[in-house]
């Protein structure tokens, strides 16, 4: 089989990293290309295990410097382009929505029109469910690939607008395309700033658990390795130009999984601190991923196993956590919670 050059870009924050790991073992034909910019989410001591197998390399770079990446496409011939770089914290897009657009969007720009001009075989970018905006708490209602994009967040619009420009240099120039959207991830190497591996990690160090509002908020889980398979399986067999929604019906409200990771870890819901709701925040969300179980997708992990397998991985790798919540984390996290 012939080699092939896969850019990821975002390879070493949550997702891309899983999604590199999977692809340097999967793959020995395929070179995988990990461009970060390292930013506070990006970290490469998660890819100790791969970092010297000869399929794997590293690049730092901002993807919104177009002269830096321009060259870095007319260095190297990529067959595909996967694209995870992103702002991905709705509540920092909250505080601080300037970066979100010139990395979501800008970054996103500049990739496309790179790869428009080396002529690359597939530009996979991956996107969000959140890009539909909310759902009321109808369990018989889903977001479909033609649901209308009304995103609620200044990381929804933003994800959302470079959608609309992957679309756009596909019908525009031809570039062959496919966008995913998936739903909430979790799973190992989460940043934890995000609901569970937050949950997961205050626990742990014995402190209380915030929960926005009153906790009804209903979001739709993936293992992180389901993603990984769904976009492995778009890439190699996507219909260029298509759309296509990634999920595996585990609707669950944040009481829920806040409670089944306290009652997991044995310990008392004493812990939860009910705090003031985020602004604009979404009801529910829930996907119909038909069109991809069509395409030959089957996830492998119900919630239950996933977030046993994960709290498990949590509590075998507490060095990288510890790691991880230091520093300007740490001071962002206590302005947050700390009351
Ligand atoms: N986390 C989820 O539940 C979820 C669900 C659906 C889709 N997504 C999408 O998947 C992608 C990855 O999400 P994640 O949770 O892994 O994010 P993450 O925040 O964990 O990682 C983002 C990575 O992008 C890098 N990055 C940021 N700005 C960059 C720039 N200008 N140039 C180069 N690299 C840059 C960071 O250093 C980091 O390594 C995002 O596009 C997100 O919208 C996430």
């Amino acid at each position: 089989m012939n080699r092939k050059k896969i850019l990821v870009t975002g390879g070493a924050g949550f997702i891309g990293g899983n999604f590199v790991q999977y692809m340097v073992n999967k793959y020995y034909n395929y070179d995988i290309y990990n461009l970060d910019l390292l930013t506070y989410a990006g970290d490469l001591t998660k890819h100790h295990i791969i970092q010297n197998k000869s399929n794997y390399h590293f690049i730092k770079a901002d993807i919104a410097d177009s002269e830096a990446i321009n060259i870095l496409f007319s260095q190297e011939k990529f067959d595909f382009v996967v694209h995870f770089a992103a702002e991905s914290h709705v509540d920092r897009s909250i505080t601080d929505p300037e970066v979100f657009v010139r990395t979501n969007v800008l970054g996103t720009q500049v990739l496309l029109d790179a790869a428009k001009q080396a002529g690359i075989s597939k530009f996979i970018h991956v996107s969000t469910d959140e890009v539909y905006g909310e759902l009321e708490f109808d369990p018989t209602t889903y977001f479909s690939e033609d649901t209308p994009l009304q995103p609620s967040s200044p990381y929804s619009a933003s994800k959302a607008a470079s959608d609309l420009l992957v679309h756009a240099y596909n019908k525009t120039y031809g570039l062959p395309i496919n966008i995913t959207r998936c739903s909430n991830n979790y799973g190992p190497y989460h940043f934890p700033e995000k609901l569970i591996p937050l949950t997961i990690s205050r626990i742990l160090n014995g402190q209380k658990v915030p929960v926005y509002g009153d906790g009804k908020n209903i979001r739709d889980w993936l293992h992180v390795n389901d993603h990984c398979t769904a976009i492995d399986l778009v890439m190699h067999e996507g219909v260029n130009g298509e759309v296509y929604n990634v999920g595996g019906h585990n609707e669950r409200t944040n009481l829920e999984v806040v409670k089944t990771i306290i009652k997991t870890l044995g310990k008392s819901e004493e812990l939860i601190d009910f705090v003031e709701d985020r602004l604009g925040h979404d009801k529910r969300y829930a996907i119909d991923p038909t069109k991809l179980v069509n395409l030959g997708w089957k996830p492998t992990y119900t919630f239950d196993t996933g977030i046993a397998q994960t709290i498990q991985w949590y509590l075998d790798n507490q060095e990288w956590w510890g790691q991880i919540i230091s520093g300007e984390y740490q001071n962002y996290f206590h302005k947050q919670y700390f009351r």
